[in-house]
């Protein structure tokens, strides 16, 4: 078999899918199902069909281009990522695996390989949280991680809830179907850039995952009397932002005090109400993201959150309510994927890095009901979810050729 993959094609397609953007480039905004979404995801469905592939939609939007192996009921071999960016990020998280995954697939058809194993890319639904508050949701449906009832009940920032974004998208509201059948998988593999700057630091090419880190989120909602900016004396306000303040703060504590490199939590959003330089704030409404490859760890930050929050609550006289979204478990790879990917590293004597991810993926919840891993490549400074993210091209191909072996090596 001579594998070759078509750089030209594959980078001019991360551009061109980068096009499909509600921000100036190079930023990429994609959230899921809005109009820009939609068109990428019909450009992506044609991009599918011209390489022979034979593309379905689950109820939750998941796109599967499938390449049918010579026995048609063996397990299937997966690949994919997401495409939905979130606001003024850049064009390769999740991109890579997808355009990777549809390269790796081209490639092994054009070097005359035929897989037992029906070959699948999987697009995955809203892997990033932006509209509908959780990461994830539909390698969470496929997993059967969330219940099709509370899926249909989340509601996004504009108030619509995904029940009604799915009958409005045509896709109906039969999540029930959306779990995969015990067994499907054979093998799962994500490509996808580190968004850390381990790889680069050292110089390696590529990073084999053995362990997926356990995410956790919070919404947290203040609330104070508010008042005249100039009317209300110091003494007498129980300001929501100056809570809110102390509270940042004290999350950023319990993230580097845990004692550990891999714990580390966030406070990403913070939106005050009214908003007004006159008015004392009188509602904050926080996001806390908290992450750990120890489970245990990452759980006793969490209790110092909630524990905070009373504390501050009563010391400031503010209310506090904080409601858990998620609160996930860490996940390992399965190791006859990951020997399997070394295999072919060594084959093309690229040296590989066995790395965590501090990052989630679709593959944390997948790999739920299937074996799984991981392949890193190296991005620039390890900047993501901002505009000058950037992999080089030399390393995407790598990383598709990579994929591409592993790929039929598993469905032979
Ligand atoms: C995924 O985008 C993450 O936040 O890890
Ligand atoms: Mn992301
Ligand atoms: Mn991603």
């Amino acid at each position: 078999m001579s594998l070759t993959i078509n750089r030209d094609r594959l980078l001019f397609e991360i551009d061109e899918l980068a096009s499909f953007s509600d921000a100036e480039a190079p930023a990429v905004t994609r959230i899921v199902f809005t109009p820009t979404d939609l068109k990428a995801r019909a450009w992506m469905k044609a991009h599918c069909e011209e390489a022979g592939l034979t593309v379905r939609q689950d109820a939750v939007g998941n796109i599967f281009a499938r390449w049918n192996g010579s026995d048609a009921a063996a397990p299937v071999v997966g690949t994919g990522s997401h495409i939905d960016a979130i606001p003024n990020a850049g064009k390769f998280d999740g991109v890579v695996g997808v355009l990777g995954g549809l390269e790796a697939i081209r490639g092994l058809q054009q070097s005359g390989f035929r897989p037992r194993h029906p070959i699948e890319l999987l697009i995955f639904t809203s892997e990033e949280p932006t509209r509908f508050g959780i990461g994830c949701l539909g390698s969470r449906l496929l997993s059967g991680s969330l219940s099709p009832e509370a899926a249909r009940k989340l509601t996004g920032n504009d108030g619509t809830t995904l029940d009604e974004v799915c009958r409005a998208t045509g896709l109906g509201s039969d999540l029930e179907r959306v779990k995969l059948p015990s067994g499907y998988y054979e093998a799962f593999i994500e490509l996808h850039i580190e968004q850390g700057p381990l790889l680069e630091r050292r110089q390696i090419p590529l990073g084999i995952v053995t362990k997926i880190a356990a995410p956790a989120s919070l919404r947290i909602v203040i609330e104070g009397p508010g008042g005249h900016a100039g009317g209300v004396l110091m003494t007498d306000r129980h300001d929501a932002l100056c809570a809110a303040a102390e509270l940042i703060l004290e999350i950023e504590s319990a993230g580097r005090t845990s004692g550990a490199i891999d714990t580390v939590a966030t406070v990403g959003m913070c939106e005050v109400f009214p908003g007004a330089v006159n008015s004392i704030p009188s509602q904050v409404r926080l996001s806390a993201d908290v992450r750990d490859t120890d489970l245990q760890r990452r759980d006793t930050v969490l209790r110092t959150i909630e524990a905070t929050c009373r504390s501050i609550s009563v010391k400031r006289q503010v209310s506090i309510q904080s409601q858990l979204l998620n609160a996930d478990a860490p996940a390992d790879c399965a190791p006859a994927i990951i020997e399997a990917l070394s295999q072919s590293c060594r084959k093309h004597d690229l040296n590989s890095l066995a790395m965590v991810s501090r990052a989630y993926h679709d593959s944390l919840f997948i790999a739920r009901v299937a074996p799984v891993a991981m392949l890193f490549i190296p991005c620039r400074n390890g900047y993501s979810h901002r505009p000058d993210e950037y992999a080089a091209p030399e390393d995407i191909i790598r990383g598709t050729l990579v994929l591409a072996e592993t790929l039929a090596a598993l469905s032979r």
